[in-house]
């Protein structure tokens, strides 16, 4: 799908350089040429032959490199690619490309090049957060840079929060989104992604462990497939793709009616772990302690809001994909699901603790239609979102 697409790879200095090795040998099994570029930084991180191993082509490095401006001047080298692809992007090399400067090999190439550029930006999050990051971040949007991530997670400082470069795989999808084919363009395609939250009183709630991975990345894959995706998120761990509508919500009910809102689409993915009951009658005071015993929650039933959607008599999507995660007998419950919901295809997993499904990388879904089951192998979520995305535009051609 990228054959024969010349990517110039910028790899900065940061611990996720690692992680360009491995972006490397995906963006060539998939038929890229990469041409790799180190700054003195990235040399620390990862060695220069290892890099041109895995790219198969020599590593630029040095400005100064006379052989390389008598066999290829770097205004040339930087103009010579389909794509220039910043990865890792340290807030360094934002900073050095918000401002123009050319000091080195690298930030040369980026001012001199006339193609598209994407960066994938890894830092730690506190370096992410800094105001002076944002406004680097918003001018290079601004000056047509496409961003991919970063993730949030565990950073190799030791720190939790925004700031991981996105995975190899989803780096690709990006660049894959970049060049097309991109069979869902004028489609609209809702997603409800995340947990609820449905509130004990002002304080406390009831949730559960979903933590948006699944719908992140299932909206990345369908806007990667030209989709507009209206994104209805609760309280998600996982932030929401880059250029998705994003609707945040905290309940089932608020969930329910920003997908109301949001129709019509031409495909709604049901990827949300919606809570079945809310507590009746929430209080609207914190609950005290008392010495006339524990307080009793009653619960009230949530609307199904796929439910809803699936049986809708007028104004029903053409395609209504529901999630069904289960403890056992999968596909027996989610076959039923299926029929008593009303929708078209039904995602079914395993969630039970020990898969590590529930807040994991990896899924293993089985693909339940009226044509029947279909198991797919166990995969990243990235990959589950990406073939998913692929049958939903083949549904919607
Ligand atoms: O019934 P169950 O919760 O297992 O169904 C899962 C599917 O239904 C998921 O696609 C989920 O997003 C959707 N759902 C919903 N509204 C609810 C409960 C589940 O949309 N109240």
């Amino acid at each position: 799908m990228l054959t024969d697409k010349r990517i110039l790879l910028i790899l900065t200095g940061g611990i996720a350089a690692y992680k360009g090795l491995d972006l490397i040998r995906r963006l060539r099994e998939r038929g890229a040429h990469v041409t790799p570029v180190l700054t003195r930084a990235a040399e620390q991180f990862v060695t220069p032959l290892s890099v041109a191993a895995l790219a198969g082509h020599k590593v630029y490095r040095d400005l100064f490199d006379l052989t390389d401006e008598a066999e290829m001047g770097h205004i040339q080298l930087s103009r010579s690619a389909d794509l220039v692809l910043v990865a890792p992007a340290t807030a360094d090399i934002m900073a050095k490309m918000v401002q123009g400067r050319a000091d080195d090999l690298p930030s040369t190439l980026l001012l001199a090049t006339d193609t598209p550029v994407m960066i994938a930006p890894a830092m730690n999050v506190r370096m992410w957060d800094h105001p002076a990051t944002r406004r680097n971040l918003a001018q290079l949007r601004a000056d047509g840079v496409t961003v991919v991530g970063p993730n949030k997670g565990d950073m190799a400082c030791g720190e939790f929060g925004p700031g991981r470069m996105s995975e190899p795989l989803e780096i690709v999808d990006a660049v894959a989104a970049h060049f097309g084919p991109r069979p869902l363009t004028g489609k609209r395609v809702l997603v409800t992604s995340g947990p609820t939250h449905e509130p004990i009183d002002p304080v406390r709630y009831i949730a559960n462990r979903s933590s948006g991975a699944q719908g992140t990345a299932l909206g990345r894959a369908l806007v990667g497939l030209g989709a507009e995706v209206i994104f209805v998120t609760g309280p998600a761990d996982v932030a929401p793709p880059d250029g998705v509508q994003v609707v945040p919500v905290q309940t089932a009910q608020q969930m329910r009616d920003a997908v109301v809102a949001a129709l019509p689409v031409d495909a709604a993915i049901f990827a949300a772990a919606v809570a079945d009951w809310r507590v009746a009658s929430a209080s609207t005071q914190k609950l005290k302690k008392s010495k006339d015993g524990l307080p009793v929650l009653e619960f009230a039933e949530n609307p199904d809001i796929l439910a809803h959607v699936a049986q809708m008599s007028e104004g029903r999507p053409r395609l209504v994909v529901g999630f069904a995660a289960e403890t056992h007998d999968v596909q027996v419950h989610a076959t039923a699901k299926r029929l008593r919901k009303g929708c078209d295809w039904i995602m079914a997993n395993d969630v039970s603790p020990e898969t590590g499904i529930m807040g994991g990388s990896e899924n293993a879904v089985t693909l339940i239609s009226d044509e029947g089951a279909e198991t797919w192998p166990r995969m990243s979520k990235t990959d589950v979102a990406r073939q998913l995305a692929e049958r939903v535009a083949a549904a919607l051609a």
